[in-house]
């Protein structure tokens, strides 16, 4: 039998498995590198909605508040999107015959609500909570980005639990005065000093935590 198994077929055994497993490893990899990308975190990306909503118009020019049309964001969990009520409002005098709106007034009539493709989506294991956010002093704009200047949503944040995490590591720089939470130009001062200052105030007067415990987010 010793002469079926050359002593070289050990060596040509041996480098195929590590060829074998290098191949593996490299798709892993390159797996792993591709779900780091812009790309496969659905950055930038832009999802077709049912009504061609445009932030660009509610918010600039007219600026209606974030609050009125996400009206559950400083109340509970999720910021909620508005009914088709609360778009006919205004739209039952402006713009009402308009067919880009035409889905909207459908809805209305046929009391079928407008259904809305998510943009932004937690993984089911994780506990997230819109009030607490704004309550303790940070922005729409620090996690959503410019959506005054977006005619679609996209996500500008991975929203992956290492993107969490380095907020919730040193929050202070990412806090802002309670009645600029909705803006979208907002800057800290431009002055290192002052706006570190202004950072630890806030920390103090929103009495400001470090969370990083699993159960923080995973309950
Ligand atoms: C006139 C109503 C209205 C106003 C004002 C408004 N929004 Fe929206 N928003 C919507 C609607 C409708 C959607 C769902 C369609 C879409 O994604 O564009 C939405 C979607 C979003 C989403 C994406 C939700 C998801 O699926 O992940 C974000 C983020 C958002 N809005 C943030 C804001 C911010 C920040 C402001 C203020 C600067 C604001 N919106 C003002 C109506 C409004
Ligand atoms: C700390 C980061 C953060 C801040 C600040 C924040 N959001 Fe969000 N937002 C998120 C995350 C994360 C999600 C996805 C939540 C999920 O899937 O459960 C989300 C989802 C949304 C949605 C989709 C519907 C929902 O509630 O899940 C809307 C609309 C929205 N945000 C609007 C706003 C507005 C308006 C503000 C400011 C008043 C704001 N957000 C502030 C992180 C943030
Ligand atoms: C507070 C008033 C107000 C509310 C509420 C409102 N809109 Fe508007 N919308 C406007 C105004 C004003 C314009 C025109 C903006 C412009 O041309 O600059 C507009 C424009 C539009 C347009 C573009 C129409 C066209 O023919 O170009 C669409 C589509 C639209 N809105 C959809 C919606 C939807 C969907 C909702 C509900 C989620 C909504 N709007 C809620 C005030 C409002
Ligand atoms: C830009 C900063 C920032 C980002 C990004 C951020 N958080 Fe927070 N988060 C905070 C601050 C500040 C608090 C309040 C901490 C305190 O004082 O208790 C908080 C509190 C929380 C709480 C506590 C709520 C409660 O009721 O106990 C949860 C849960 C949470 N964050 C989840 C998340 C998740 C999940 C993400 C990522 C998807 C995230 N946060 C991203 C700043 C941030
Ligand atoms: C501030 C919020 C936050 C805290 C604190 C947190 N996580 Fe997460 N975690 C997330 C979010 C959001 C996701 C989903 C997105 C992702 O997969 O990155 C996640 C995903 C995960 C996953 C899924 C694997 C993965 O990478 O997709 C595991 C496992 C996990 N967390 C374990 C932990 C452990 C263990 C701790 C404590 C050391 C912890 N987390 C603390 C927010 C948090």
């Amino acid at each position: 039998m010793s002469a079926l198994f050359k002593p070289s077929a050990n060596f040509i055994a041996r480098f195929s498995l590590v060829a074998v497993a290098s191949v593996l490893g490299g798709g892993l990899l390159g797996l792993w590198g591709y779900f780091r990308t812009p790309y496969a975190q659905g950055l930038q990306e832009e999802i077709v909605q049912p009504v061609l909503f445009d932030h660009r118009h509610h918010v600039v020019d007219d600026l209606i508040d974030c609050r009125y049309c996400h009206f559950n964001v400083e109340r509970g969990a999720s910021a909620g999107v508005p009914s088709t009520e609360m778009c006919l409002n205004c739209h039952s005098q402006i713009w009402n015959k308009s067919p880009k709106l035409e889905p909207v007034r459908r809805s209305y009539f046929t009391g079928a609500p407008i259904e809305w493709n998510r943009v932004h989506q937690l993984p089911d294991f994780t506990y997230f909570n819109h009030s607490i956010h704004v309550g303790k002093g940070i922005g729409c704009a620090t996690c959503h980005g410019r959506v005054d200047e977006m005619a679609a949503i996209t996500k500008v944040a991975s929203l992956q639990m290492s993107w969490c995490l380095a907020c919730h590591r040193n929050p202070a720089p990412n806090l802002r005065p309670k009645d600029q939470i909705t803006s979208m130009t907002w800057q800290p001062p431009a002055d290192p000093a002052a706006a570190q200052l202004l950072a630890s105030d806030l920390m103090k007067s929103y009495d400001v935590n470090s969370r990083v415990s699993c159960t923080t987010c995973h309950r």
